[in-house]
């Protein structure tokens, strides 16, 4: 009781203090705005980008200082030099008009100068805290060099890998999604948005962005609200409810309306139905670029988006030269960009820029803490947890640390390419390639000989796409004289001729994922291709160590190759990592979150799919298949290997008929029956199968990241109620159906035991 008592006036305190703090924020700001005028608050919602930084629009501003004297800046993007950054904000608090502080934003996306694995590898580990944990490290870098504000978590569920931004978000799955939504939130923001070393994050894009059509980026999307609340909205609401500060609109068209423009979306989804308090900033020239939608001149669009609910215009300043001449025509209304102006003094006053303008430009903190050597452990221990094992037959893997390696391929030792796109601040400092990190964690009884062997392709598509903006151009790289590709092939077969086991690094380039970075073929290219053939027609031992930013169709490969490692792209320390994990010191334990599929052509392909009313028969040629392939992909969801070996026993649950709101049981046995240590990411799925409309074949509920010893059993429950039964029906009602529902539990999407259980209302 006394414990009670306590908890009950805790939360009290607690609960009066948050109401103290947001009175006291809101008597500041009102006092604040009512010296403002119409200008100046139209100013707070103008963000600027200066020259000298990567741009992925058509433009940047210019006069930025002047115009930050004049009050018309709120914001400002891609500040990389902390000494400009005091300057912009100095110019702010003392010659602007109102003297507020500026709010600085930047791409953090995986990490900041210490780079983690590109987000979808990430979100491959299954392990949440260390998700959350790359966030908190990339908030801890960012904020003390200028940033308070990343555009980071991209939350988009995709499930096209030709869709090159796959690379950013966290796969196919929407229960997944939110749970990696709501870890990354909590990461940069902490439990407390004023500390120095949290920083606001920013859920993008909304809205379904990752469904464009034919997976070329910024392309048209058509889609059901019920499929929008069911299989897409999930980690946008999921991480709003984390309490992120910031949504940015997406770039596409939901119900033909740009979501910049989308009132529905920004307004009753987001604020009415989700209970958004923070603010919304447009994509990068998003505002603008709905006038190439079709929507109007810019006027036109920059009060259909404030109206829409939109707080702040990206690099293209149409709120900034039209707005007020909109409200002297009656289309927006002053009290809506006072609400607008509002929710960004807000998120400045919650980061704490009102008492310290100056505090996330700390130049001890970032001399201490950047590339300081926790970061980048746990950058080596993170990324260990990203590689998925794809194939191992004969158990050529781990290898032993003795004998000769030939690494061979055009990724071994690519500083930039191991970094991955959106690598933000990340330089090549620190950064351990696959050579790296073989010799480094082999020891003195190994060998790495290496070649290049192929150029990395020689499509002029592929090759025009291969500068890395994000890279290339700072390091200063040049365009080297290229030997011919029978001169590297020759190379690199020499090298492998006394070699114990031949390692080939082959894949993707980090430029070839990521925005504006679609492909049509996912295959890898030609080139590697044809060094890949030459390697295996040695008779060795081969190793495919696979780089990417997407899944790609291995099919080929997987015929032809007895190991393969996917090692997306690992950051600063992917080298390490990747050989931590090719000699064994690491088990790995990764598992693909999203589908590979057999070739495009099977594209959209996800586990979650409905039932058609034909179901596959290859005995029956009016059924729903190819004729060409198997409708099955080549890696379903939730798949990746181990050293070890793990057997599922049977699912039992807690009851086989329950009533109303109860807690069921699902519990089943797995072992471990090889002779390594390993962990197993253990996977719930639901399938209802009678219900108001078509539902999928099973969706993920569940799934817990267990560690056994060789022999060990462990029992792994999982609890389950009414809220997992939930659906979306076609008049957007979110409920549950009595009737029978089957679990799976498994180590993958396709694989698993299943159990029935009644449920009745
Ligand atoms: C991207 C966003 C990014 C923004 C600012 C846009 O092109 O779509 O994800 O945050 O640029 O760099």
């Amino acid at each position: 009781m006394r414990k009670i008592t306590f908890w009950l006036v805790l939360s009290v305190l607690i609960f009066q203090a948050i109401a103290q703090e947001n009175s006291d924020m809101d008597v500041f700001i009102s006092n604040l705005m009512s010296e403002m005028t119409l200008q100046e608050k139209i100013g707070q919602l103008n963000q600027v980008a200066p020259h000298g930084w990567v741009v992925t629009g058509s433009s940047v501003n210019e006069d930025i200082e002047k115009k930050v004297i004049a009050g018309q800046v709120g914001g400002m993007l891609n500040s990389m030099n902390p000494d400009m950054t005091r300057k912009i904000q100095e110019l702010a608090i003392t010659k602007s008009p109102s003297k507020i502080p500026i709010i600085f934003g930047l791409d953090v996306i995986h990490g900041f100068k210490t780079i983690f694995p590109i987000p979808f590898a990430l979100s491959c580990s299954w392990n949440l805290n260390r998700i959350e944990q790359s966030a908190r490290i990339a908030a801890t870098e960012a904020s003390a060099s200028g940033f308070c504000w990343t555009f980071s978590p991209m939350v988009d569920i995709s499930r096209d890998p030709r869709w090159g931004r796959v690379a950013e978000g966290a796969g196919e799955d929407p229960w997944w999604g939110a749970k990696v939504a709501e870890a990354m939130v909590k990461g940069y923001q902490g439990n407390d948005l004023s500390d120095e070393r949290t920083i606001l994050a920013c859920i993008k894009h909304f809205a379904i962005y990752g469904a464009a059509e034919a997976g070329r980026d910024y392309n048209t999307i058509d889609m059901s609200r019920l499929s929008m609340y069911q299989d897409y909205f999930p980690p946008y609401k999921a991480g709003v409810e984390a309490g992120a500060g910031s949504v940015m609109t997406s770039f596409n068209v939901v119900d033909r309306i740009p979501a910049t423009g989308n009132r529905w979306l920004m307004t009753n989804v987001l604020r009415d139905q989700w209970g958004f308090e923070g603010f919304v900033v447009t994509d990068y020239r998003a505002n603008n670029e709905m006038s190439v939608h079709g929507l109007g001149d810019l006027k036109t669009i920059s009060a259909l988006s404030l109206n829409a609910g939109v707080d702040m215009d990206m690099v293209g300043e149409g709120f900034l030269t039209t707005l007020e001449s909109s409200v002297s025509e009656g289309t927006v209304k002053i009290e809506d960009i006072d609400k607008a102006c509002r929710r960004i003094l807000e998120a400045k006053y919650k980061l704490g820029l009102f008492n310290d303008p100056y505090k996330y430009i700390d130049s001890i903190r970032m001399q201490n803490e950047v590339f300081s050597d926790s970061h980048l452990k746990a950058a080596r221990e993170i990324a260990q947890q990203t590689v998925v094992l794809l194939k191992n037959d004969k158990n050529i893997l781990p290898l032993k640390k003795q004998g000769r390696i030939a690494l061979i391929g055009p990724l071994a030792d690519s500083k930039s390419d191991m970094l991955g796109s959106w690598a933000g601040a990340g330089s090549r400092e620190n950064v351990s390639t696959l050579k790296h990190g073989l010799e480094t964690v082999g020891g003195a009884n190994v060998t790495v000989a290496f070649a290049k062997g192929a150029e990395p392709t020689d499509d002029p598509f592929l090759l025009a796409a291969s500068q890395n903006p994000w890279q290339r151009r700072r390091d200063g790289q040049t365009e080297e004289v290229k030997p011919s590709a029978d001169s590297l092939l020759a190379e690199a077969l020499e090298i492998c001729r006394d070699a114990d086991v031949i390692i080939a690094s082959v894949g993707e380039l980090a430029s070839w994922s990521g925005e504006a970075a679609s492909r049509t073929d996912i295959t890898i290219p030609q080139t590697q291709r044809r060094l890949m053939k030459a390697l295996k027609e040695t008779g060795k031992r081969v190793v495919l160590v696979i780089s990417s930013g997407r899944p790609l169709d291995l099919t080929w490969e997987n015929e032809n190759f007895d190991a393969i490692v996917m090692a997306w792209q690992g950051g600063t320390q992917g080298g390490l990592a990747l050989a931590d994990v090719l000699f064994g010191d690491y088990n790995p334990s990764a598992k693909t979150t999203m589908t590979f599929p057999r070739s495009v052509g099977q594209i959209p392909i996800y586990y979650s799919q409905l039932n058609t009313g034909r179901p596959a028969n290859p005995f029956n040629k009016f059924s729903s298949k190819y004729i060409d392939s198997p409708n099955e992909p080549l890696f379903p969801f939730g798949y990746g290997l181990s050293y070890t070996t793990f057997e599922y026993g049977n699912v039992s649950l807690s009851d086989s008929l329950v009533r109303g709101d109860v807690t069921l049981t699902a519990s089943v046995n797995v072992t471990n029956t090889g002779e390594r240590a390993g962990e197993e990411v253990v996977q719930l799925y639901l399938a209802d199968p009678v219900a108001r409309v078509s539902r999928p074949l099973k969706e993920l509920k569940g799934f817990e990241k267990v560690l056994l010893e060789p022999g060990e059993t462990k029992t792994v429950s999982f609890t389950i109620n009414t809220n997992d039964l939930k659906y979306y029906d076609s008049e957007l009602n979110y409920d549950w159906d009595a009737g029978e529902f089957v679990f799976y539990i498994g180590p993958n999407s396709s694989d698993g035991k299943e159990a029935r259980v009644m449920w009745e209302k």
